[in-house]
């Protein structure tokens, strides 16, 4: 195991009725006055927002909104949201929604004390060393907001999507609802559940170790993820089902896998590899959901990198997807890929990148692009030059998945 320091200081407020706890949780730790944000339409729609702003009301905790937060969060709203955080005079964000929402209330609750612009952190040079605090209501499990040291955002002018790290930027608390999950598109349950299991395994597939205790939580994380995922999905008020759900979301991401294989203060454990990979798509058309493209690029990864060392893929197939070894350890390498991408297809999420509408010829752009982000080299797995990186966009328009094909 490599040493490790694991900072997690976020309180989870989870269960049936949590989100009515929001304002004597905020009232409790002090906070005056709440930014809340939001996103389109869905908290309003849901009475998810009426709920949370009744009960800042009963706390005595005064409340601004601040909404239109987009998929994809672009840095522009990240300005707005700074502006109507000093103008309320406000001492805390409350993002109400999915990652999107709170990875923007994140990245304002970083600039409100910068003298320059919110951008500066994300193009490189200006690391967050500390933020204005945060409390988010969680509407969708996928992205992990809720416990992360992260944020990502986009800039549409010049077409990136970038993410930047630090325990300042954790949550202080998370309020954890899962019936406030119920009204969840199919597609989005499932683009969540994606989300969260590339995040296990960009850490499992870090390339250092052995993590024997991460491992074991790893697998289990993903063995409850394929359990819990269809039945959400054949009944959306499955209390059982989406609380699973949820709860895995947040331990794939708070950095609990990443314990002792290679993770060190705000430095996660992994290369992040697919996800870099993804960030390129939702930053060439914002309408891609991270989910989805992580559904496609993923296994294709995998598939790339596998002989690198196929017993730790065939050890995932084992562990976390219950197939049975072969004795032919590449075979089974190969078929934790193969069940791994069945599943994403099972919930119903793509399996190529033509699904979204893109061409090759769009490859040559998200291969400058990443090596302009990542460098020319990267990965911790297997290094990816700029030849690998094409190679695996190439392979992501026309993947094998031998079980579902046809
Ligand atoms: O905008 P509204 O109307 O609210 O609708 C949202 C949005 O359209 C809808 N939604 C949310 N809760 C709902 C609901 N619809 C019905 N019922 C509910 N209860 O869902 C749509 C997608 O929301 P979004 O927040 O974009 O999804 P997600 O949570 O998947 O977040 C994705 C973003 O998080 C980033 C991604 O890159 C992407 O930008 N990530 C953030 C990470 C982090 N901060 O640690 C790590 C991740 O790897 C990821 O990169
Ligand atoms: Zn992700």
């Amino acid at each position: 195991m490599t040493d490790f320091i694991y900072h997690s200081p976020t309180k989870f407020v989870f269960g049936r009725g949590a989100v009515d706890k929001t304002g004597g949780e905020l009232a409790a730790a002090g906070f005056k006055k709440a930014l809340v944000v939001t996103g389109g339409s869905s908290a309003a729609r849901n009475g998810t927002l009426a709920r949370v702003t009744a009960s800042l009301d009963a706390a005595g905790v005064a409340h601004r909104e601040f909404s239109g937060v987009r998929p994809n969060p672009e840095i522009a709203q990240v300005r707005a949201a700074v502006g109507a955080f000093r103008d309320g005079g406000c001492d805390v964000f409350l993002p109400v929604g999915g990652g999107s929402v709170i990875d923007c209330a994140k990245a304002a609750a970083a600039a409100v004390d910068h003298p320059g612009d919110p951008w500066d952190f994300f193009r490189g040079g200006t690391g967050v060393s500390a933020a204005r605090p945060v409390a988010a209501v969680l509407t969708l499990p996928a992205a992990g907001s809720e416990g992360s040291a992260s944020c990502v955002i986009s800039n549409d002018a010049v077409r990136a999507k970038l993410g930047i790290g630090s325990d300042a930027l954790r949550p202080r608390i998370a309020i954890m609802d899962p019936e406030l999950t119920f009204t969840l598109p199919p597609f989005q349950t499932a683009a969540g559940v994606t989300d969260m299991t590339a995040h296990i395994c960009e850490r499992y597939f870090s390339g250092q170790g052995p993590a024997p205790v991460s491992d074991n939580i790893a697998a289990a994380l993903v063995r409850t993820l394929r359990d819990a995922a269809p039945r959400a999905l054949a009944d959306p008020r499955d209390y059982e089902a989406r609380a699973a759900i949820m709860w895995a979301g947040t331990l794939a991401h708070n950095d609990l896998t990443g314990c002792g294989r290679g993770a060190s203060p705000s430095v996660r454990a992994g290369g992040w590899e697919s996800h870099a990979l993804e960030h390129e798509l939702s930053a060439l058309d914002p309408k891609i959901t991270h989910g989805a493209g992580l559904a496609v690029v993923l296994p294709a990864w995998m598939r790339h990198v596998m002989r690198a060392d196929p017993g730790r893929f065939a050890a995932f197939g084992r562990d976390a997807l219950g197939l049975a070894p072969s004795g032919d350890v590449v075979n089974d390498a190969e078929a934790a890929v193969d069940a791994l991408q069945a599943f994403f297809i099972s919930m119903g999420m793509p399996r190529s990148l033509a699904d979204f509408g893109l061409a090759t010829d769009c490859i040559g752009g998200l291969v400058e692009s990443i090596g302009r982000t990542k460098g020319r080299v990267f990965g911790a797995f297997a290094e990816l030059g700029p030849e690998d990186v094409a190679a695996i966009y190439r392979s992501a328009f026309d993947q094998p998945c031998p079980k579902y094909r046809g």
